[in-house]
């Protein structure tokens, strides 16, 4: 119940407030300006009805406005309630110029008097749902809780976000890797009411099988060899906060029930123990792989996945993100060169062309390595296609062999790539990658047509006349 400071010296009155308001409010009664403000500082209620005639001046104001005064010096967005007589509209106005949130004048109707409260109280939520939006935003810099993007599904994600931060829904993060699940995973939290208490990450997949019960549920003494002493697992220590349980996909069979347990329940148990310990944490998971795919084979069980997929949040890759790309390779840029104190301007034309046409298996995490690397590297003003590093590395792995269904498949996806690749090294300059490949230039043109890989040869084009 919300705490709310009743001041009035009229015993008959308090009794009406309490039998009025005391089934909704947790209520705290003063009979005086002293003991109003040691209950205020010793409680901290955000609604205060105060009665302005207080002794030892019960005729005068004064009492009732230098309480008035001290509780708004202490804790300005305080709502204080000015109760006057029927005569004291104009000390009502003075103690709303001084920071009153109302004022009521006797006598009292209750259901007029629970409107303004429940008003008041209202009110501050609002006001404290602002101000948490706002430190998080202020506390992660630019952008969306430190998330960088304009494009139109990133737009969405971060309406998403904003709808479902408050709430102790259980979301799922899903996306190719590096596309900043576990930034969004840590947004999520930042902006929620558990923002004082803890984040806590667990990698399913980067655990061994037959330790990762004891990571998430903790273990007792003696459990199993070498646990050597009582420990808290993940789960008991994101109590109050938000477990973040990454590459869910990959947590074994026994341990999916485990959780659903829990999740259901709301209490685990150790390995090795009996006893059943409450936790109370938001879960958010996160996953690279693809969960229906897993469902569908028997490897993730349903119940689960609709425990832990109440609301799904979708990354997109970072190549259908349009501006972002150069957006985002700025500002990895910017941080660069402020980090190592380089003298990296800008991207050539050239690069940003690159920059846009790579298909980034890697996602953001693979721009901002590579934007890294190459202000590391560059002595000059502006990065050239060269610096991204592109070139060394192995073309299969720019090929994800797993989403590959048939050979033609394949070899599409490796035709494609190669004309990628072939442009990057030359610069777009189509005759070079067209002999590079040992094709004529008609059929490579036939085959970027074929691969829809028109905006390469516009970017070539615009290239051309620069
Ligand atoms: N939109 C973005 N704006 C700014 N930085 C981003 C953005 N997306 C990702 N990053 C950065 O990219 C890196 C990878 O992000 P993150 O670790 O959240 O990805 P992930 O999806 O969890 O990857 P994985 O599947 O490999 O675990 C981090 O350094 C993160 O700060
Ligand atoms: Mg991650």
């Amino acid at each position: 119940m919300e705490k709310l400071l009743i001041v009035d010296d009229d015993s008959d009155i308090r009794k009406q407030l309490k039998w009025g308001l005391g089934k909704e409010y947790d209520v705290l009664f003063a009979c005086d300006g002293g003991e109003a403000l040691s209950l205020f500082k010793k409680h901290n209620p955000k609604v205060i009805t105060l009665d302005l005639g207080l002794p030892p001046d019960e005729d005068g104001m004064e009492e009732g406005f230098r309480c008035l005064k001290e509780i708004l010096r202490h804790v300005p967005a305080a709502k204080v309630i000015v109760i006057t007589g029927n005569d004291g509209r104009s000390n009502a106005l003075r103690a709303v110029q001084l920071g009153a949130y109302d004022y009521y004048q006797k006598p009292i109707d209750m259901n007029e008097l629970k409107v303004i409260i429940n008003r008041a109280f209202y009110l501050l939520d609002i006001e404290e749902e602002n101000n948490r939006l706002q430190t998080a935003l202020e506390h992660n810099g630019t952008g969306f809780g430190g998330i960088i993007g304009h494009c139109p599904q990133m737009l969405q994600v971060f309406s998403t976000i904003r709808k479902v931060a408050s709430s102790d829904i259980a979301v799922f993060v899903t996306g190719e890797s590096g596309t900043g699940k576990e930034l969004v995973a840590r947004a999520l939290h930042t902006m929620s009411l558990r923002n004082e208490g803890p984040f806590i990450p667990i990698n399913c997949g980067a655990i061994p099988e037959n330790l990762l019960e004891s990571e998430l549920f903790g273990a007792e003494k003696g459990a199993f060899t070498g646990a050597h002493a009582r420990v808290q697992g993940k789960a008991e220590y994101a109590h109050k906060g938000t477990l973040f349980l990454d590459e869910i996909g990959e947590l074994p069979g026994n341990l999916q029930v485990k959780l659903l347990r829990f999740l259901q329940e709301k209490v685990l148990q150790r390995v090795g123990g009996r006893e059943d310990i409450a936790v109370d944490a938001r879960i958010i998971s996160a996953t690279n792989i693809d969960i229906s795919k897993a469902i569908q084979e028997g490897i993730f069980r349903e119940d689960l996945y609709y425990r832990i997929a109440v609301i799904n949040i979708n990354l997109p890759p970072l190549r259908e993100r349009g501006d972002d790309i150069v957006l985002l390779a700025n500002l990895f840029l910017k941080r660069s060169t402020e980090e190592f104190n380089k003298k990296v301007k800008g991207f050539s034309t050239g690069t940003i062309n690159l920059l846009e046409s790579h298909r980034w298996p890697g996602n953001v995490r693979e721009l901002e390595n590579r934007v890294q690397r190459a202000v590391i590297m560059s002595d000059s003003l502006l990065l050239e296609p060269d610096d991204l590093g592109f070139t060394d590395m192995p073309l299969q792995q720019q090929i994800p062999v797993a989403d590959v269904v048939t050979l033609k498949d394949a070899r599409d996806r490796v035709e494609r790539e190669m004309i990628i690749y072939a442009l990057e090294r030359q610069e777009g300059n189509i005759a070079k990658a067209a002999e590079a490949l040992g094709v004529s230039r008609p059929t490579f043109y036939d085959l970027m047509k074929k691969y829809n890989l028109n905006k390469l040869s516009a970017l070539q084009a615009k290239q051309a006349q620069l």
